[in-house]
Formats: structure tokens, C-alpha cells, sequence
């Protein structure tokens, strides 16, 4: 695995451990007010990220794209903006809301241009 397929499995990685710690946490102290952090944490992050991972690894002529590089960087820096920002709202800070509005709309941008380059590559193939 190289390139924008290794950034994304490193990121779910990174996703993984925060998620299940947040996880972890959240069933010791018996607070479940972050459960939509976690949920959000674990499969907007993790699954996905891996997702994107196996197909730039399945499709490497895709993954070498200018777009593919773009699609990463996007997807990461608005899906940490997400997850952080959903962290702080229910932590009682409801000033953060534009930024998990931006951030909501990023990555739906993101998977609009995911669906741009995936589609035609599995039409092709
Ligand atoms: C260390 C492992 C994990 C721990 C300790 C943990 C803990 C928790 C806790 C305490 C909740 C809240 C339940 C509630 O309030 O109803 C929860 C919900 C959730 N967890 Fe985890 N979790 C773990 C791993 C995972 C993994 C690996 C995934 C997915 C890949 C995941 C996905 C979810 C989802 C989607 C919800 C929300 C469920 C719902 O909507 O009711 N969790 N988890
Ligand atoms: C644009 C990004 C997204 C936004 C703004 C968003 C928003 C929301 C909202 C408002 C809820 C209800 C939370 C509640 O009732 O407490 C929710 C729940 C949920 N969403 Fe998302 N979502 C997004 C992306 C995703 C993605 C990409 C996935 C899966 C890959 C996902 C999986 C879930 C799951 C499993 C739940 C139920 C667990 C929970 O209540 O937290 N979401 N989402």
C-alpha cells in the first residue's frame, strides 16, 4: 500500500484509537453524552477512511491523481473538523456550530469528488 491508499489507512488507524478510547471512556464513567463523537469517530472515520484506503489500493492508476491527493486532503482536514467540533458542541459549547456546519459541507464535498472519481474508474474497469 503506498500513497493517498496508505494516508487514508493511517488516518483510520489514528481514528480507530481515538474513537475507541473516547469509547472506552465513555462506558467507565458511564457518561454516554459523547456517544455521537464515538459513533461518528468509528464509522465516518475508521470504516470509511478504510474504505477509501482499499479502493486507491485496488484502483492505483486512480490513486495517483492529482484529484485523489485533493479527495485526502479534504476528507481529513473536514472530517477532523467534524469529530473535533462535535466534541466541544457536546462538551455544552454550542459557539462551535459554523464550524461543524463548514465542516459537514466539506465533507460532503468530499464525498461528492469521491463519487467523480470512483464511478467512472469502476464503469471503466
Ligand atoms: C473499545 C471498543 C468500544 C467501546 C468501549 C465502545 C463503547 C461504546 C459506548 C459506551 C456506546 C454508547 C452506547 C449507548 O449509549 O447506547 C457506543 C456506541 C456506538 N459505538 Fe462503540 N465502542 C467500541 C467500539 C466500537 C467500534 C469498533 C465501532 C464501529 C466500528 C463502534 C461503533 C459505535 C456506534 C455506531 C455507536 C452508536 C450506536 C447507536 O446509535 O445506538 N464502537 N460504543
Ligand atoms: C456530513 C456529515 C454528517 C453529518 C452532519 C451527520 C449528522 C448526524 C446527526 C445529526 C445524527 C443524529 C445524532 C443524534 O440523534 O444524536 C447522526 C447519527 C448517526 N450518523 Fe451521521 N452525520 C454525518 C455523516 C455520517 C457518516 C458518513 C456516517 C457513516 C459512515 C454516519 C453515521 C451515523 C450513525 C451510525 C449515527 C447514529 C449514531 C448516533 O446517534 O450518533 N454519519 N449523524
Amino acid at each position: 500500500m503506498q500513497g493517498v491508499a496508505r494516508n487514508f489507512f493511517t488516518l483510520a488507524i489514528i481514528y480507530s484509537l481515538c474513537g475507541m478510547a473516547l469509547g472506552i471512556h465513555m462506558a467507565i464513567s458511564q457518561d454516554h453524552g459523547q456517544m455521537p463523537t464515538h459513533a461518528h469517530t468509528m464509522v465516518a472515520g475508521w470504516l470509511m477512511s478504510a474504505v477509501f484506503a482499499f479502493f486507491y489500493h485496488l484502483f492505483p492508476a486512480v490513486a495517483h491523481k492529482r484529484l485523489a491527493a485533493i479527495h485526502f486532503w479534504l476528507t481529513a482536514i473536514s472530517g477532523i473538523g467534524l469529530l473535533i467540533g462535535l466534541y466541544i458542541l457536546l462538551a455544552g459549547n454550542p459557539a462551535i456550530e459554523p464550524l461543524l456546519g463548514i465542516s459537514s459541507l466539506a465533507f460532503y464535498a468530499g464525498m461528492l469528488l469521491f463519487a467523480f472519481i470512483a464511478l467512472p474508474a469502476i464503469w471503466r474497469s
